[in-house]
């Protein structure tokens, strides 16, 4: 199948996986017209969209995806809703989890909500492999059961609930990707790999959780944009898909590599203490997406090099947003070594 979209609602896309995708819509896409919805939490930045501030079919709102009128109102001019806004850092959920039940869960029921009165084609909800939980053996296929362990699964696994509710009991057409670890360009750097880039370059301690043994899936941003697109257009409603590229790395190897990129010696690496509750593996079996003709392009090696490399020379990007909240929260998370 195929379906053709002229106005989208991007929600949280002054975010990074929103801001790419945006890029990769208007790349692809120029035809679409596209509004942005965007709280602009520490998260969100108007300098991730500023290529687009001008053009013609784009245009950006300052708001809140919990405020049913405004959301009302832009949903009646589009076609479909995609997404993005979430509180996203584990880290962070630790420390106010309300902030993400209040917008993963109550502001995803919202859009759904607006969806479903205005009979939108289709509602595309980003989600993430979190919902799964630690996964000990195995690959999670997208029928597994949602065994959320963190503030932010939890409240993404809530608001994917609801979600299924608005399809199942209002017909809501749903569609769903869970995607992996993103890394790339316009990252905000409290998630791993920008930490550790941005760290190496100021020859800053890069801190690992207890051993930096656990196990994640690193896809790289424009691959995981393409997928999200592939889904929008290509997949029947009701779809769930897995985004990854199935390859399982460790965040001592991601360190490693980076170091190695950067020609910084290994020492640089800190074991601190342990992230509490920490989810030690995520695998994902990606076949069901691959059947709808995507596969990932960019390997790690190759994306890890991007991402220095970008990093390296967006330090205007970067710099402004490691200040001030930023390094309390920085003390607050990072406790003492662990022996
Ligand atoms: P991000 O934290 O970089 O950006 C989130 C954006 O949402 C920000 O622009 C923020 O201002 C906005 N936002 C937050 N609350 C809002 C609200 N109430 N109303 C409107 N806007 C609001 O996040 P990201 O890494 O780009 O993730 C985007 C989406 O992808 C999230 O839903 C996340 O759960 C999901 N996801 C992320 C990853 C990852 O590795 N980063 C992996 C899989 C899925
Ligand atoms: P993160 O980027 O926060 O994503 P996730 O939501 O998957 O936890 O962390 C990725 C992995 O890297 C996870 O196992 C925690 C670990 N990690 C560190 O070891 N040090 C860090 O500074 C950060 C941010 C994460």
């Amino acid at each position: 199948m195929s379906r053709t979209l002229q106005r989208l609602l991007v929600a949280g896309a002054a975010g990074f996986i929103g801001s790419n995708f945006v890029r990769h819509v208007r790349r692809t896409r120029p035809g679409v017209e596209i509004v942005v919805l965007d709280k602009l939490t520490y998260a969100g930045n108007l300098a991730n969209l500023i290529e687009f501030e001008s053009q013609k079919g784009y245009r950006f709102v300052h708001g809140d995806i919990c405020d049913s009128g405004l959301v009302d109102a832009l949903a009646a001019e589009v076609d479909a809703i995609v997404n993005f806004a979430a509180e996203t850092h584990v880290d962070r959920s630790l420390m106010d989890p309300f902030a993400f039940i209040d917008t993963d869960v109550r502001g995803t029921a919202v859009l759904c909500e607006a969806a479903r009165k205005h009979r939108h084609e289709v509602f595309l909800l980003v989600s993430t492999d979190e919902v799964y939980g630690h996964v000990a053996e195995g690959r999670s296929v997208e029928t597994d059961a949602f065994r959320p362990r963190s503030p932010y699964s939890a409240s993404k696994a809530g608001g994917e609930h609801i979600a299924h509710a608005y399809a199942e009991s209002f017909g809501l057409p749903l569609l769903v990707t869970r995607g992996s670890n993103n890394y790339g360009p316009y990252q905000y750097p409290e998630k791993l790999v920008p930490v550790l880039v941005t760290n190496a370059i100021d020859e800053m301690p890069l801190p690992l959780y207890k051993d930096g043994s656990a196990v994640r899936d690193f896809v790289y941003v424009e691959d995981h944009c393409r997928a999200i697109d592939v889904v929008l257009h290509e997949a029947p409603a009701g779809g769930v898909y897995n985004v990854g590229t199935g390859v399982e790395t460790n965040g001592l190897q991601v360190a490693e590599a980076v170091l190695d990129i950067m020609g910084k010696p290994r020492s640089l690496i800190e074991f601190v203490a342990d992230r509490p509750g920490h989810d030690y593996r995520y695998a994902l079996d990606i076949s069901r997406i691959t059947e709808l003709g995507w596969e990932p392009q960019v390997t790690l090696a190759e994306g890890l090099e991007r991402t220095v490399r970008w990093y390296q020379s967006n330090e205007d990007w970067w710099r402004p947003l490691k200040s001030g909240e930023y390094w309390e929260y920085y003390r607050r998370n990072y406790r003492p070594l662990v022996s």
